[in-house]
Parts: C-alpha cells; structure tokens; sequence
C-alpha cells in the first residue's frame, strides 16, 4: 500500500465522524453560521499554517496551499474587521518534528478541498455568493484535480520509508481528531485565545 492509501484507510473513519459531526449544511444555513464556521477553520489554519511552513521548508510547494488569507478575506467580506479576524480564538500552537509529519498534517487539509468544492457551490448558491466570500471553499478551485494529484505524488515518495510513513499517519489521524474538536466544540468562538 502507498502511504497515501493508508493515510486514506487510517482515516477513513474520522472523515465520517467529521462528516457527521459537522452537520454542514445546517451550519452555513445562515450568512452568520457561515461566517462563524469560517471563524472556527480561522482559528485552526492560524495556529497550523506556521508550523507546516517551518517544518516543510519550501514555499514554492506550501505557498499556494496556505489558506488563511483567503479565509481573512472571506471574514472580511462578511462583515468583520481586520483587528476582529486577528483576535479571533484559535488552538494551542503546534509543532510539527519533521516534514513528513507535516505531510500527513497537511493530507487533512488538502483533503479537505475536495469535498469543499461540494460544499462551496452550497453556500454559494444558498447566500448568491461567486468568487468574493467563497474564496476558502473555493480553495484550488480548477486546480483542485491537479494541486491533489501533485500532493499525493509528493506524499508517496515518503512510502515505504518506515519512520517517515509513521509520523505521517500519527499526524494525520491527530489533525483529524483535533479538527473535528475544534470545528465542533460548542462556543469556541467564547473561549479564550490560546497559542
Ligand atoms: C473539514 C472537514 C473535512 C476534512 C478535513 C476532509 C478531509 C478529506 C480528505 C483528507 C479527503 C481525501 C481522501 C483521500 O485520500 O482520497 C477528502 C475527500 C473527500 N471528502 Fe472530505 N473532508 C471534510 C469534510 C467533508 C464533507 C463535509 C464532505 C461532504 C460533502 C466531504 C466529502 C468529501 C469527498 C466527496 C471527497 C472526495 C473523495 C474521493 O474523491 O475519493 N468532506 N476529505
């Protein structure tokens, strides 16, 4: 099996579980349950993002996939001020030891852009939203296919590299666990900003 085929096994579970805990449709049923959604994925990818660009060490290959701009300007699109957005709660910082751990942090995340093209068109059908407020969702938007493709190629030459295939999966498996806390925490948008 390729790493990326077990990262996908490992985990397959938890993408239901996150599936079904979300409760999506309900939470972005509003232009504020929209945006407070946002608010919480926010938090997450300000506390990640800057441990994944440590521990990657190449921004012609992390540049395009970090995502907190995108969700600031959707924010801010939706009403919040720029000092709003930079208070807003978010989880304990992070590190991650090498970059294949990285690697398996950043599989959830990238995954995540595949089943956001769903959701995307959702919302932006739902709140009459194109391009400006749907930019997270949007995310690699017709570079979706290609930009997977090119992480999965990347991830894949960890395989069969033991150690590096470990701290993959325990990455991966604890950014799922600890997204689905965080996105699905009741009132994190009320507790206090740690990290
Ligand atoms: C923040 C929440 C989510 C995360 C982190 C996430 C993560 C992932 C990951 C890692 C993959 C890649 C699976 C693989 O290795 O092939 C994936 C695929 C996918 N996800 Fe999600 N997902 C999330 C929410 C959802 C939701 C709510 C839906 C329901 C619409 C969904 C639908 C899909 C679909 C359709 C795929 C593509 C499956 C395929 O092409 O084989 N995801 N997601």
């Amino acid at each position: 099996m390729s790493l990326h085929q077990r990262l996908r096994a490992a985990t397959a579970s938890a993408h239901q579980g996150l599936e079904d805990a979300l409760d999506w449709r309900l939470r972005v049923a509003t232009r504020d349950g929209y945006r407070d959604l946002l608010a919480r994925f926010h938090g997450f990818h300000a506390a990640y993002e800057p441990a994944l660009g440590d521990a990657l060490a190449d921004a012609a290959f992390w540049g395009p996939r970090r995502r907190l701009p995108a969700l600031a300007a959707d924010l801010a699109h939706l009403g919040m001020r720029e000092a709003e957005i930079a208070a807003l709660p978010r989880p304990s910082a992070v590190t991650f030891s090498d970059a294949a751990a990285a690697m398996g942090a950043l599989y959830v995340l990238e995954g995540s852009t595949l089943g956001g093209q769903v959701i995307g068109r959702h919302i932006g059908a739902v709140h009459g939203l194109a391009d400006a407020g749907l930019a997270y969702y949007r995310a690699h938007g017709r570079q979706t296919g290609v930009m997977w493709n090119a992480f999965r190629a990347r991830l894949d030459r960890l395989s069969g590299d033991a150690e590096a295939e470990a701290a993959a999966l325990a990455a991966g498996t604890a950014t799922f666990d600890a997204l689905r806390i965080w996105l699905c925490a009741p009132e994190a948008s009320a507790s206090p900003r740690t990290g």
